[in-house]
């Protein structure tokens, strides 16, 4: 496709390998890895995600042109992708994967020489931040400071070994538990100092977050901890140029409702309450039975449907409705989680009535897509030269990072006009908004 704007011309090819590293490699990491390598080999259809499925319109309808993303906006081939990890738990990627419990034998067995080739590096990790968690691959330092170079140098020897041209760092590790933004976060020096100190208000997920950033590298955050959602590494990667964007990948109940919120709210009716609960078996399951990491997914889960419903504006319809989510630590499930929703929505004339929504969803199937898609844009967005807060990937956040004052979008479908008009803008196309103005013209 050919570029038709500035910003457009400007965009660095995608040519050379792309390192992608994930700080995690659990559950959603290895089936991400796994479904990569399974799609090169022809093996299975990369479903889920837009940058490999999608198409695009551009200009009018009776153009009749609908490109594949993938042909229209220059992104890093499947081939190119290289994969790194971090984790505490020494395993490789066909161990860990194989007690994730995601994948099958027999989408596993066909990849196992390449997800053996897949081992961790040492992490930087504190039980603290995630207590039940117990690893032995682990780093060493004299503080945090040190610790954070340790990630830089890791970067540096990755990317080296691997002949990358460039690196992207996906988070894909356990949630941390609930930290509250302080005066540390606030500014690069208070950070670096605090590093020093080994403040615990600096956990480790932030550490890999500056250490990117540092080496120039973008950031995605797929959990909900603050992480890069931070004044000081805002500013960092506004100074470098990079894009950064978090937190927690949007899959299963929340994504759902995403996709109902905005319904009900499209059609005027009204909510007394939201009931959401959940099993689930696996170690993610298990990391969030600590009160302190649900905290912290809680209040990435609760937001949702207050910005979406805006009962500010819409009191008679949502004011003061209750919301209520619960993650039950179920081990017989796996990774198969059971979610129930109860919704009870409000008609015509005060009338009730009820939604139930029984999902049946496997998180990490959700998960793999996305870190695929994430790690490929936030590449993109480096090339073409953006940098801070990368709102136009909200599509795939439960909690959106937003510019400070702003609150962050959370309907799925706003969401992915934002996302395709981005890709619109950047390559030089005209946006597009669904008017309809050809008719009165
Ligand atoms: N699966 C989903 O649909 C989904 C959706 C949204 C967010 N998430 C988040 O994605 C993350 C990964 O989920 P999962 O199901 O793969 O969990 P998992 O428990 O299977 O894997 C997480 C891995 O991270 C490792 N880890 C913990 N602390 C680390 C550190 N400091 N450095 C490096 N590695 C570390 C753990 O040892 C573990 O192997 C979780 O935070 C989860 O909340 C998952």
């Amino acid at each position: 496709m050919t570029a038709t704007n500035d910003i457009a011309t400007k965009i660095r090819p995608a040519s050379g390998k792309l390192g992608i590293l994930t700080p995690g490699l659990g559950a959603v990491a290895t089936t991400f890895i796994a479904g990569v390598e399974s799609i090169r080999r022809g093996r299975s259809k990369p479903i889920g995600s837009l940058t490999q499925m999608a198409t695009i319109r551009l200009g009018k309808r009776t153009d009749n042109r609908a490109p594949l993303i993938k042909d229209f906006v220059p992104l890093s081939g499947l081939d190119d992708l290289v994969f790194g990890a971090w984790d505490p738990i020494p395993d490789d990627a066909l161990t860990a994967a194989r007690k994730a419990g995601v994948l099958e034998d027999r989408d596993i067995d066909p990849i196992a020489d390449f997800l053996s080739s897949i081992k961790p590096m040492p992490a930087v990790f504190e039980n603290r931040y995630v207590t039940r968690i117990n690893g032995t691959n682990v780093k060493q330092g004299k503080n945090k400071r040190d610790l954070a170079e340790q990630l830089r140098q890791d970067m540096r020897d990755f990317k080296a070994k691997h002949g990358c041209d460039r690196l992207v760092v996906v988070w894909c590790a356990s949630t941390e538990i609930f930290i509250k933004p302080g005066p540390t976060h606030e500014t690069l020096a208070a950070f670096e100092k605090a590093m020093e100190a080994n403040d615990e208000s600096i956990a480790p997920s932030m550490l890999y977050a500056y250490a990117a950033l540092m080496e120039g590298v973008p950031f995605a955050n797929g959990a909900p901890n603050l992480t890069v959602d931070l004044p000081a590494l805002l500013q960092l990667a506004n100074d470098k140029g990079l894009p950064i964007s978090g937190k927690d990948f949007k899959t299963g109940q929340t994504w759902m409702k995403t996709v109902i919120a905005p319904g009900l709210k499209a059609r005027m009716l009204g909510l007394r309450g939201w009931y959401s609960t959940n099993i689930l078996g696996n170690r993610d399951g298990e990391v969030l039975d600590d009160p302190a990491s649900f905290k912290t997914k809680e209040e990435s889960k609760l937001s949702v449907l207050h910005t979406i419903l805006q009962p500010e504006v819409y009191p008679d319809l949502y004011k003061d409705f209750s919301h209520v989510v619960r993650i039950n630590y179920y081990p017989p499930r796996g990774d198969n989680k059971e979610g129930w929703d109860n919704i009870d929505i409000v008609g015509w004339m005060n009338y009730p009535m009820q939604i139930k929504v029984n999902f049946l969803c496997r998180d990490s199937i959700l998960a793999a897509p996305i870190v695929l898609d994430l790690a490929l844009f936030s590449d993109f967005a480096h090339r073409a030269g953006m940098k801070g807060i990368q709102e136009w990937l909200s599509f795939y956040y439960k909690s959106p990072m937003a510019a400070a004052g702003l609150q962050a979008e959370h309907d799925l479908f706003i969401q992915q006009t934002k996302l395709k008009n981005t890709l619109r803008h950047l390559m030089g196309e005209e946006q597009i908004t669904h008017l309809g103005l050809e008719y009165y013209r």
